[in-house]
């Protein structure tokens, strides 16, 4: 059976033995299933929260930030020299020096920095006392203590820029909630923390989301590429808009043709636009999350919360003695015990379900597992990867019409993209049927928040000397 729009029964319902179950199984999870019709309204929907978003004075609020994230161009290739990157988004941060030439042959160098949780919701200032740390730390077991480079800071939360090196935390998203930066430059705060060590000389030239340095690394690669997005704890996207139709952006920007737009789209329906695909399932996603009520579209499908959506589901499913015998586990009624990484294991079984029986063992659920049960397991799997498939399509599609170019290439980054077996295939069918006349490719760019925040370090560099505009002159 084909993965198409209009296939209202894909996929397909597990024939059971038990008729009943099946009527009932239906009952409790066609509110997952996104007809066509459904797919289009989201379309829609997302295409006029656009509109509203780069809108000067919106007849609403918008739920898409649309943040103008100042990057006026893409790299030519000419990039040289030495950059470093921090990249702070998910638990663990990196510091990142990458070496730019036109051989393009060395691999940068990297080192991995846990995030732990007191850090990530403990005080603002401490928070960026470990990363100026971690900077540190990077530079001396490198032996580069002594050299002053520009930084390019990958902060993959939201951010209004009133410059390329200066943002204000919009909100905090995913698995951080640290008090005292909401309103305030990250860039600023990272640049007292590096003064009050007085042992690093490093200048924060620029700060960008994930997605962007997703997006510019796509482009160093491919000349096509136009977009950015990521599909791994979080979900977001970004692309490269005309700027006359940023109606918002009033400083003077005189000769900037294009830039690139951060999205934001995890809050996209904050403001409700979306409230009637959201199920009790997400409802209760939202209700165990670390910031409720916030980021509802993310929640829907994005790694940090695809796999307990799951577990929400497959807990209702037992406790209404569909699954288990109605016995269930602890494990399986533990917030969070079902991380998205077990989506694609599951998604990973062929004929044999042999996965499924694996992570079954670990939740201590096999012995009450029937064969039913496996295909039902298998069934709701697919329905969430569906549903993520056709709201990932129907935003992006939307991005794709904004492309004046002939073709464009998509830079995709994040573990749920890379790790999940379908996904791509998915994203690529629906995409397609949304956007017939649009020539596309999705193309995995990794490393984008690393090599690509040292691009936007270079480009920034290059910017600084004669296009003042889109910088604030905070040095040192
Ligand atoms: C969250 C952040 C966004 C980021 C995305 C992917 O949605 O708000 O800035 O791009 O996660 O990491």
């Amino acid at each position: 059976m084909k993965p198409l729009l209009n296939n209202d029964e894909f996929p397909k319902l597990p024939a059971l033995d038990d008729t009943t179950k099946m009527n009932k199984l239906t009952t409790l999870t066609d509110c997952l299933r996104l007809n066509e019709e459904t797919v289009r309204k989201v379309q829609q929907i997302f295409e006029e929260e656009m509109r509203l978003g780069l809108a000067k004075n919106p007849s609403r609020q918008s739920s898409l930030l649309m943040a103008n994230t100042y990057i006026p161009e893409l790299p030519d290739g000419s990039e040289d020299g030495y950059f470093m990157a921090l990249d702070l988004g998910g638990t663990h941060c990196r510091v990142i020096m990458v070496h730019l030439n036109k051989a393009n042959k060395e691999e940068p160098l990297v080192k991995y920095f846990d995030v732990p949780q007191n850090v990530r919701l403990g005080p603002g200032v401490k928070l960026f006392d470990f990363l100026a740390k971690c900077v540190y730390d990077f530079m001396k077991a490198n032996d580069i203590l002594s050299k002053s480079l520009p930084i390019g800071f990958t902060f993959s939360f939201p951010m209004l820029q009133k410059a390329l090196n200066e943002g204000i935390l919009v909100t905090w998203t995913k698995s951080f909630n640290s008090p005292g930066v909401v309103g305030q430059d990250p860039v600023k705060m990272l640049k007292e923390a590096i003064k009050r060590r007085e042992d690093i000389d490093v200048d924060v030239v620029a700060i960008l989301n994930d997605t962007t340095g997703t997006l510019i690394q796509g482009a160093y690669l491919d000349h096509h590429c136009t977009i950015g997005m990521i599909l791994g704890t979080g979900s977001n996207a970004c692309y490269v808009e005309r700027a006359d139709r940023i109606e918002k952006w009033e400083e003077n920007h005189a000769g900037v043709k294009e830039v690139i737009i951060d999205v934001e789209w995890g809050a996209f329906g904050d403001n409700g636009v979306l409230d009637f695909i959201r199920t009790d399932y997400d409802r209760q996603v939202d209700a165990n999350s670390l910031l409720v009520g916030s980021f509802t579209f993310e929640k829907y499908f994005s790694g940090k919360y695809m796999g307990e959506l799951a577990r929400v589901i497959l807990a209702h499913l037992t406790h209404q003695g569909i699954l288990f015998e109605g016995k269930g586990s602890k494990k399986l009624f533990t917030k969070d015990s079902f991380t998205t990484s077990l989506i694609s294991h599951i998604e990973g079984d062929q004929m044999e379900p042999v996965n499924t029986r694996a992570i079954l063992e670990e939740f201590d659920l096999l012995m009450n597992t029937s064969d039913d049960d496996i295909k039902i397991i298998r069934y709701i799997v697919h329905l969430i990867t569906v549903r993520a498939a056709k709201l990932v399509s129907a935003c992006l599609s939307c991005l794709l019409n904004r492309q004046t170019r002939s073709e464009t290439t998509v830079a995709v980054d994040g573990s749920l993209y890379k790790f999940h077996p379908r996904l791509h295939e998915l994203l690529v069918k629906y995409t397609s049927e949304l956007v017939p006349n649009k020539k596309f490719k999705l193309m995995l760019t990794e490393d984008g928040s690393g090599k690509g925040a040292g691009l936007v370090a270079a480009i920034a560099t290059r910017l600084m000397r004669y296009n003042k505009q889109i910088f604030t002159d905070s040095r040192g």
